[in-house]
């Protein structure tokens, strides 16, 4: 049977979203990173010329303050973790052609060329705004050193960009009751001169693009509302300090991260061009390219992909993109991931623990081309591994391999079953269709039902049951070479999903590397090798050992957050040391991370502040000599660490119940320690 494949290869292009500097790979960059992986993975197994780039996002506020925080430069910073990340996504069998860096040459070069194009193009314009600006420090304060109640759900502590609680985003100067992050003074409205992007002027090409099929449905709706209701102009230029490409005609102003973040798409492709003569950098990206083009991506940032990016390529004189495919969010056990309760696994810890196309194939049943969002049940998790590739898949070779080793171990010359080898190789065709609809989570039950029947053939044939009688040999090997047969085949077809096993199963069959193609013939009259067990089962404990494994995680880093904060007053303010404690001393401290749930001024109080501080389930009453430093208003919702064991104290205006932890000078220099963002009330700091 000949398949109709497309006589030249098509020429692709894809991206997953470009992960920030300023943190590791956790499960969540793992779905969009397997679901890209698994799509190029089939393209290239089918023949065609797809090219696979990414990079880290490595500019912006939070990696710049995170670098200070730890003492580094910025880029000292952004070269560890591109190494992490590198190879986080190495162990999970991510094969990129090429992984770079937003802050390379190639993303100055593209960046300032692109900003250029558009300028002269009349699309960038300087418009006067008031922006926030911290008196103390005198100095014009970017979204993230600003933070508030959000102007939509009225969470508090939100920083000036989005909220975290309901994901709005706003511009800072619509934060109620904002606060400097750097001074904690109440930021003033003053006049600045900004760079917008003219987005306005591509409300029609959107609006065609949009419905050109580049789009899933329900982004391509939700996109035609936010055309319907007007777009406005984009601000693409941040005020010093901030950690970017200065922007060439405008001294000491910055191209914003997302104005330079999806340009790394092509500033890694032009970084491979150099090393990969055959491409060419204007066959990908030249206003007139036949190539194809696919972002990957998470359906937060659908706005920056579908509206400013196809924009501001086109206003460069840049082809678009050929599709954008969004992706919902990843939850564990049913549920947003969480440090405390040990759902919030990086790449690494899972790495440690288990095998990764466990992750991948369980990923990939879970994936469809919609956007909801996808639970990784971990009871589920291992039922399905286990059932669906040990019992299933796997254990047709297992179940087989060992009497063809002992008849000679080379295949029968016939095909004893040819309605179920037809039948499995006739389904090349639909699953390559749901591949490449990126409907994995179907193909993976039509290869499943594949097993199911070919574990039913040898079910019938028991060739264990056969081989307690002499003169059965032949039946035996015919059985099993179907059994072998349709093995291969399924592999073929899991090749996208579980490389690895893939390549295992080449070295037992005595195969090259299996092509989509491949699954035209049969191995008949074939000698193959011993067969060594492929997969493991999971059991139950590696998993609980894992959750285990990433809470612990989560407590060094709470305690690594604790130990950045300002430091204490101490010999060096000029004050006398306290008398030395003993280790159990100290040990007998219970820190714990407390939420603020409210926080007021006390009648009569000069220093004091109430705090109602909620300890995962427990409330305390504690009073905080802040007030000189916080406005009450400001601290609700906040995460800080208390001394959970102290005994209650009776103070002038009532009870004390705990102490919470903050450093500093003293007066308005008083920093309460908040822990990382991930912690959650009643967590261990240690
Ligand atoms: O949301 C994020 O994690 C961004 N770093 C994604 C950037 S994708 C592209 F535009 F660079
Ligand atoms: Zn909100």
């Amino acid at each position: 049977m000949k398949q109709t494949e497309p006589r030249h290869p098509r020429q692709i292009l894809v991206t997953s979203a470009l992960p920030y500097a300023n943190g590791p790979i956790h499960l969540g960059h793992m779905l969009e990173h397997i679901q890209t992986d698994i799509w190029v993975r089939f393209q290239k197994l089918r023949g065609e010329n797809c090219t696979y780039v990414c990079a880290d996002d490595a500019h912006g506020t939070p990696i710049m303050l995170k670098a200070e925080q730890r003492g580094l430069t910025p880029e000292q910073l952004i070269a560890e973790v591109k190494a992490g990340h590198e190879r986080d996504f190495a162990g999970f069998g991510i094969e990129f052609d090429n992984y770079h860096s937003t802050h390379s040459e190639e993303n100055r070069a593209l960046a300032e060329l692109i900003y250029a194009r558009n300028r002269d193009q009349g699309n960038i314009v300087a418009r006067e705004i008031t922006q926030l600006f911290d008196p103390e420090k005198n100095l014009f304060l970017a979204d993230r050193f600003v933070k508030g109640t959000c102007p939509n759900c009225g969470a508090p502590d939100q920083y000036g960009d989005n909220c975290e609680k309901c994901g709005a985003t706003y511009g800072a100067e619509e934060l109620k009751d904002p606060y400097s992050t750097i001074s904690g003074a109440k930021p003033v409205l003053k006049a600045n001169t900004q760079l917008f992007f003219d987005l306005p002027k591509y409300q029609g090409m959107l609006r065609h693009w949009i419905q050109s099929g580049a789009l899933q449905e329900g982004i391509a709706n939700k996109l035609k509302e936010w055309l319907d209701a007007g777009l406005q102009q984009w601000d693409i230029s941040r005020e010093a300090p901030y950690f970017g490409f200065e922007i060439p005609d405008q001294p000491g102003k910055f191209f914003y991260v997302w104005m330079d973040a999806p340009i790394g798409y092509m500033a890694s492709f032009k970084n491979l061009c150099q090393r990969r003569p055959e491409l060419d950098f204007d066959a990908y990206w030249g206003e007139q390219a036949s190539t194809e083009l696919y972002h990957f991506i998470g359906k937060d940032i659908i706005n920056f992909h579908g509206l400013f990016w196809p924009a501001m390529l086109t206003g460069a004189g840049f082809r678009r993109p050929t599709a954008v495919w969004a992706h919902g969010f990843v939850t564990v056990n049913g549920a947003k991931m969480s440090k405390s309760r040990g759902t919030f696994i990086k790449a690494e810890t899972y790495l440690q623990h288990l095998n990764p196309e466990y992750l991948r194939y369980y990923f990939a049943v879970k994936l469809s081309s919609r956007i909801d969002d996808i639970d990784l049940n971990l009871e589920d998790f291992t039922q399905r591994v286990n059932s669906d590739l040990v019992n299933k898949v796997v254990n047709i070779a297992s179940r087989t391999a060992g009497f063809i080793k002992k008849l000679g171990g080379t295949l029968s010359p016939d095909n004893a079953n040819r309605a179920l080898t037809d039948e499995c190789q006739a389904a090349a065709t639909e699953i390559a269709r749901l591949y490449e609809e990126r409907e994995f989570g179907r193909a993976m039950r039509e290869i499943m039902a594949l097993a199911d029947k070919a574990n039913h053939y040898i079910d019938e044939q028991a060739p264990w049951a056969l081989s307690k009688q002499p003169g059965h040999e032949q039946q035996i090997l015919d059985c099993c070479t179907v059994g072998i047969n349709v093995f291969r085949l399924l592999v073929l077809y899991l090749k996208p999903v579980l490389p690895r096993l893939a390549q295992q199963t080449e070295a037992f069959l005595n195969i090259g590397p299996l092509t989509w193609e491949d699954h035209d013939y049969l191995l008949l009259d074939h000698a193959i090798n011993k067969f060594k067990p492929l997969l493991q089962r999971i059991d139950p404990q590696q998993v609980q050992t894992l959750t285990e494994a990433a809470r612990q995680d989560a407590e060094r880093e709470a305690r690594a957050a604790a130990s950045t904060a300002p430091p204490v007053s101490g010999p060096l303010s000029g004050e006398p040391l306290a008398p030395q404690i003993q280790f159990d001393d100290f040990a007998k401290i219970d820190l714990r991370v407390a939420k603020i749930v409210s926080a007021r001024h006390v009648d009569g109080a000069d220093k004091l502040l109430q705090l109602t501080l909620d300890l995962g389930g427990e409330t305390r009453n504690v009073f905080a000599g802040i007030k000189a430093a916080y406005d009450p208003a400001g601290l609700e919702g906040r995460l800080t660490v208390m001394v959970a064991n102290l005994a209650p104290r009776k103070m002038k205006f009532g009870v004390s119940e705990g102490m919470v932890m903050a450093a500093g000078p003293g007066g308005k220099d008083i920093f309460l320690l908040a822990p990382d963002s991930g912690a959650e009330p009643g967590m261990r700091v240690k």
